[in-house]
């Protein structure tokens, strides 16, 4: 123990649980990169100015969990809490949105929300995520909820639920939002609440109290006030989503933590997860390049939350197989055999082998041990009375079965037993 422990609400990934999430980041990037998808990275922190008009003023992330900080310079910077307004943030700088439409982007990175932690809601996290800038095409909204679900179930993972809704657009939401205000005002609420319903009264349907929730069966529902637009666009992505195979429910009351969402909604939940179930969301978001500042470009995007994933895995006993876990573990005993071993390690590791030594001159026993806890199928013993012999012995360390191989290929012998071809 040192005097320093993680700040609060954040974990430190260490091995092997942390080959998870890599296997996890992989996962769900690899469908993205086969569909067109180019990898952006943008800096860890932005403008507040860009969160507070991109993810909206109203919203739990701005008032409440954004980490702020002002510069020596005098500017006002957060720490990401997603990362949607920073990719159209970054295109826009880069005039991407002047070439081929859309523009096809994905993400891996770590975010910050100052939220009270519990089980699977962390002060820091990560996302991988997509954003499809500059067209609107309910094919690629579509595109987009077929890869989230093909990432999941290339994981293994099958209890995660795919729900769905649309919010309309500037032509019908201001109706609905209206109509939903007028009923809500008509309700008996706490102040707070009521405050909510004149800044952002879709969030109300989204209380979790059953004090509220009762009051809200009868609620007017955006499904019922969509355009013909909205209504025959939404229409569309659900056959997509049908002929793809990708189950879905119809969820009229999803309504998104971020403010910049039109028509096309979903989530990911889990229901193995308790209250923090959403293991990834998203949607399309029209407005948002004007919101800040650039031009039209409608959009549609996702994140899924790595650790939230994981836990998921978890929860169903899913076990992901350990992409660079060691093969052959290196036993040497005495100074001449450590550097004819620690040659023989090089060799194998250029060959592609995942393959260790017993560094620290631990004694036979000790270092059996390490080969034993290190996972790998093989163990390459040499001796004094080896060296002698020009051989080294071969281990199975499941069977227990040794053989002696001549010193001169001993790289050979390894790739033969792992069944390798040998590089030329
Ligand atoms: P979000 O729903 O706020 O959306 O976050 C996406 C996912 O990140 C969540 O479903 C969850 O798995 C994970 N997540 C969020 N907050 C936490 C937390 N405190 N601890 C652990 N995991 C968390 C967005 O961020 C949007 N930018 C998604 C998007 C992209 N929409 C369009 N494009």
């Amino acid at each position: 123990m040192s005097t320093f422990s993680a700040p609060k609400g954040t974990y430190d990934l260490l091995p092997p649980e942390s080959a998870d999430f890599l296997a996890v980041r992989e996962a769900i990037s690899a469908p993205l990169r086969r569909a067109g998808y180019g990898y952006v990275e943008t800096p860890g922190f932005e403008h507040v100015e860009l969160f507070a008009r991109g993810v909206g003023e109203s919203t739990d992330i701005v008032t409440k969990e954004m980490y702020t900080l002002t510069t020596k310079g005098g500017d006002e910077l957060a720490l990401r809490p997603e990362g949607t307004a920073s990719v159209l943030r970054a295109a826009l700088q880069a005039n991407l949105h002047r070439g081929a439409l859309p523009v096809k982007l994905w993400y891996s990175g770590s975010y910050y929300r100052y939220e009270r932690p519990q089980a699977g809601r962390y002060r820091h996290f990560s996302q991988v995520g997509a954003e499809a800038l500059g067209a609107e095409d309910p094919a690629l909204d579509a595109e987009l909820v077929i890869l989230a679900a093909d990432a999941y179930r290339a994981l293994g993972l099958r209890q995660v639920r795919l729900l769905l809704n649309s919010l309309g657009d500037a032509e019908c939401r201001p109706v609905y939002r209206a109509a939903l205000q007028d009923f809500l005002r008509a309700l008996d609420l706490d102040e707070d609440t009521r405050a909510r319903i004149e800044i952002n009264p879709l969030r109300v349907l989204d209380d979790k109290r059953e004090s509220v929730r009762a009051q809200l069966t009868d609620a007017p529902l955006m499904r019922d006030h969509l355009c013909e637009g909205c209504k025959s666009y939404h229409e569309q992505v659900r056959e997509l989503l049908l002929a793809a195979g990708v189950e879905f429910e119809d969820d009229p009351r999803l309504v998104r933590g971020l403010d910049y969402y039109t028509r096309t909604t979903f989530e990911f939940v889990h229901d193995g997860l308790g209250s923090q179930s959403a293991v990834g969301g998203g949607g399309r978001y029209d407005g948002l390049a004007e919101m800040i500042g650039g031009p039209a470009l409608p959009s549609v995007g996702w994140a899924l939350g790595v650790d939230r994933t994981v836990l998921a895995l978890r929860a169903e006993g899913v076990e992901l197989p350990r992409a660079d876990a060691t093969e052959v573990f290196a036993v040497p005993v005495g100074e001449d055999a450590r550097r004819t071993l620690f040659h023989t390690v090089t060799e194998l590791r250029r060959q592609g082998v995942a393959a260790d030594f017993a560094y620290g001159g631990k004694g036979l026993k000790n270092a059996m041990k390490s080969a034993n806890r290190s996972g790998a199928a093989l163990a390459l013993v040499l001796g004094e009375r080896d060296l002698a012999e020009r051989v080294a012995q071969l281990k199975d360390l499941a069977t227990g079965e040794q053989v002696a191989v001549p010193l001169e290929n001993l790289t050979t012998e390894v790739l033969a037993k792992l069944n390798r071809p040998t590089a030329r």
